[in-house]
């Protein structure tokens, strides 16, 4: 078995934390030792050898890459560090790493990205390990049961049992707000992002359902591979159209630290639902995130439902809800550059 982990995102939505060249995934968040791709690499060695597993991203990420895993005490072969010239999001990413993989012969293969946060290691990996038989029929997923009608979280219905999992008869991606309520109270899951299958049946997939992205692969030269691939993610290229996928529940706690509002239902709130972490000080406010550093006070009167980040040449002031739309900032301020 390998596994394959992705981080060449950029984690906008995380901005001002996360930036172009210190994307989300290595952060060290308050109250956390490692950052979030560590903890997606230990979780790979409790699946593989450290020569087992395949990290797919781009350039400007590779040292970090190769810093963090040198930090946690452990060598790594620099050749498993996958380079993409130009991100293309995951589904090439995905297919990258699987392409690699089959130089030396067909396998089963477990997918991370580098931005979920799961505490309970132990009993992930037994679930995971659940999914393996089903693998030389099916894409397996993994779902989580959602609590509120998420907008940027895949939809997986689970249909007729399968093992330790099910047959999923439809797989959406992102849907609206009202169709996401309706799907949580049918029954769907969350799709958790970790992904799991046999190298030649996800290939089968890429060329049943994305020819393109099957087509630029054939090519030689690994730029104009990119270059000419579509930028498309693996939940829209394949698991939406594909008849072969199959979930696994994954019952236990699990977030995607994707946006400010996952923050805030990572972290311990107090009485008034306010979480902080240095002095600040609150009155008359309820259910405000106040994430700022210690070289500043910050007071906050008579307000609710905020997002406070103050990064020292930035500071970002959201309503609760609208963490989402941090990424539109960021693409402005790229544009205006
Ligand atoms: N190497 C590489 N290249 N990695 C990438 C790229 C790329 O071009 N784009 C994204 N990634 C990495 C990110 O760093 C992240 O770890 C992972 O792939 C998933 O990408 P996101 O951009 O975070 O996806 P998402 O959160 O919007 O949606 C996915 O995850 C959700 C759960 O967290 C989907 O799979 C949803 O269906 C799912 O619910
Ligand atoms: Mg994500």
């Amino acid at each position: 078995m390998k596994t394959i982990i992705l981080a060449g995102g950029n984690g906008t939505r995380l901005w001002p934390l996360s930036r172009t060249y210190y994307p989300k995934q290595f952060l060290k968040l308050k109250n956390m030792d490692r950052s979030i791709f560590q903890m997606s690499f230990e979780r790979c060695l409790k699946l593989t050898d450290s020569d087992q597993i395949y990290i797919v991203t781009n350039a400007n990420y590779k040292f970090l890459v190769l810093s963090q895993i040198e930090e946690l005490g452990y060598k790594f072969n620099e050749n498993n560090v996958l380079i993409e010239p130009v991100g293309k999001n995951t589904l090439p990413a995905i297919y990258f790493g699987v392409k690699e993989i089959q130089k030396q012969g067909e396998d089963k293969v477990a997918v991370f990205p580098s931005d979920n946060l799961i505490k309970d290691e132990l009993t992930l990996i037994n679930i995971i390990k659940k999914g393996l038989s089903l693998t030389s029929e099916y894409l397996i997923t993994f779902g989580v049961k959602p609590y509120k009608p998420h907008t940027g979280y895949g939809y997986i219905k689970p249909s007729d049992p399968l093992g330790d999992g099910y047959k999923v008869s439809e797989f959406k991606e992102k849907p609206d707000y009202d169709t996401a309520l309706s799907y949580m109270e049918n029954g769907y899951l969350w799709n958790s992002g970790m992904f799991m299958f046999r190298t030649d049946v996800f290939t089968e997939e890429v060329k049943e359902h994305c020819q393109e992205v099957y087509q630029t692969f054939n090519l030689k030269d690994i730029n104009e591979m990119f270059e000419k691939a579509p930028s498309i993610s693996i939940d829209y290229g394949i698991m939406e159209k594909s008849q072969r996928v199959a979930v696994i529940p994954l019952d236990i706690k699990w977030s995607d630290l994707g946006s400010f509002d996952a923050f805030y239902d990572e972290y311990p709130s107090d009485e008034y639902g306010n979480i902080k972490f240095n002095g600040d000080i609150l009155l008359e406010s309820n259910n405000n995130l106040l994430y700022t550093g210690k070289d500043k006070s910050v007071a906050l009167i008579g307000v609710n439902d905020l997002i406070v980040v103050d990064e020292k040449d930035t500071l970002l002031i959201c309503k609760k809800n609208y963490s989402q739309k941090v990424k539109d900032v960021v693409d402005k301020l790229k544009s205006s550059k």
